[in-house]
């Protein structure tokens, strides 16, 4: 017989079928198997959710594991060590790996890795060309055939027009998700934060946000006539979220998400010259931040991810110039989310859920994502009103590069459940 498992008296919330209410949540095996009233009666587990809230499991579309090839940084397993106590059930990783993640082989070898050791659910993206180099396309309907969930040369974006196209036409084919990292790098090479008077003040070669503008300018274009699911990686600038409103409104399939960073943190901040705070694409100015705030409440930025991006000391410990790109986030999401969207009233509770959850998933195409009977039970319980401080000394990835260590935050996940099995316990730390 199956394990049983009621999470009981929680205010469950699940934005595919639009509820919001106190009600028991019923798992049988690995599926959900009743909600409310068809979840009366005794099970093997009860798991008292009083004061929590109950969602589908959290899942990071947006995320660099590391492996194969920079284990020193991160592994599958430390990093989905690190998503399951964030509260995530599934994350999505880049392909900027070593090899990259460009042919069949190394999306098989993930999934295997994974099998062994992840925490969560892991969904490898693939590279669009090879060795990420934007030249070469590389082999998309194979690495579909090995279970690539979408594509990518996330790190980079794909600067010649033709191969771009190419690319696109190719993933429609296949209906999967084409991720850009818009950036054109005639205009950012050697920069290392933003383009504007704080870079100016610092003497800082600077990445201006129009970089990364004409990039999402151009694609936009391009996959109206591929036809094929464009959605914008990390965005950052003013005149982006413009873009993909417009692409919206005209009924075209352009999607986009948002990091916390983008939502909390501002140019003016590297001043500091903390290496924690350098990422591409860079901090931006307040009237940025604010555009992505507005992108994120009317709905042109429907996906939240962490853009995770784990380095180790001895390279966040270089000068500000000379410091790798990136900051982990696995580990503080969703209180940075509820800060910068809760808080502000931006979204409210099942709006951020969809944005973290369910629309991922249907971008995807991924199981999860909603509480729907027979489907998979990947749930996170969260505790919207815990208050605590944010210490990268605690955290499960192997990397400690974050800007918010030190942070007083608000709410986390207290218990994260992947295919009716427990995976985190808060109690536990
Ligand atoms: O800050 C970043 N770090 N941006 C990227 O696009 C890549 C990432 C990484 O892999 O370190």
């Amino acid at each position: 017989m199956s394990k049983s498992i009621l999470i009981r008296g929680g205010r469950v919330i699940d934005p595919s079928r639009e509820i919001d209410e106190k009600m028991d949540v019923l798992i049988v095996g690995d599926k959900i198997a009743g909600l409310g009233r068809e979840a009366a009666g005794s099970a093997d587990e009860v798991i008292d959710a009083d004061g929590l809230l109950v969602t589908p499991g959290l899942i990071d579309m947006h995320v660099h594991l590391r492996e194969p090839g920079h284990e020193d940084k991160e592994t599958i397993e430390t990093g989905t060590a690190a998503a399951v106590a964030g509260g995530f059930t599934a994350v999505a990783c880049m392909p900027n790996t070593d090899p990259p993640l460009h042919s069949d082989a190394e999306v098989e070898y993930v999934l295997r890795q994974a099998e062994l050791v992840a925490h969560t659910r892991v969904y490898p993206i693939g590279a669009l060309t090879k060795n990420r180099a934007g030249r070469e396309l590389a082999e998309i309907g194979l690495m579909v055939k090995a279970g690539a969930v979408a594509f990518s040369d996330d790190g980079d974006g794909i600067a010649d027009t033709a191969v771009c196209m190419r690319a696109m036409e190719y993933v429609s084919q296949f209906d999967r998700l084409f991720i850009q990292h818009c950036e054109d790098t005639s205009l950012t090479r050697g920069g290392c934060m933003n383009a504007g008077l704080t870079a100016t003040r610092l003497g800082l070669p600077a990445i201006p946000a129009v970089a990364e503008v004409i990039m999402a300018q151009r694609d936009i274009t391009l996959a109206r006539q591929a036809g094929v699911r464009y959605h914008v990686a990390h965005v950052s600038a003013a005149g982006t979220v413009d873009l993909v409103r417009r692409a919206r409104q005209e009924g075209q399939a352009v999607t986009a998400e948002v990091c916390p960073h983008h939502l909390l943190l501002t140019e003016e901040m590297c001043a500091r010259y903390d290496p924690n705070l350098k990422m591409n694409p860079p901090l931006r100015s307040q009237a940025d931040l604010q555009a992505c705030l507005e992108g994120v409440r009317d709905g042109t930025i429907g996906c939240l991810v962490t853009d995770h991006a784990p380095h180790v000391n001895s390279e966040k410990e270089l000068g500000f110039q000379d410091a790798p790109f990136g900051i982990i986030g696995l580990e503080t999401a969703l209180p940075l989310f509820i800060r910068a969207l809760i808080d502000s009233e931006v979204l409210d509770w099942p709006q951020l859920i969809a944005a973290m959850s369910t629309r991922p998933a249907q971008l995807l195409g991924v199981s999860g994502g909603t509480l729907k009977v027979d489907r998979v039970a990947d749930v996170t319980l969260i505790d919207p009103e815990i208050e605590w401080k944010i210490d990268a000394e605690k955290m499960r990835s192997k990397s400690r590069n974050t800007p918010f260590d030190g942070w007083p935050v608000r709410g986390r996940a207290v218990l994260t459940m992947v295919g009716g099995e427990v995976r985190y316990r808060a109690e536990q730390e």
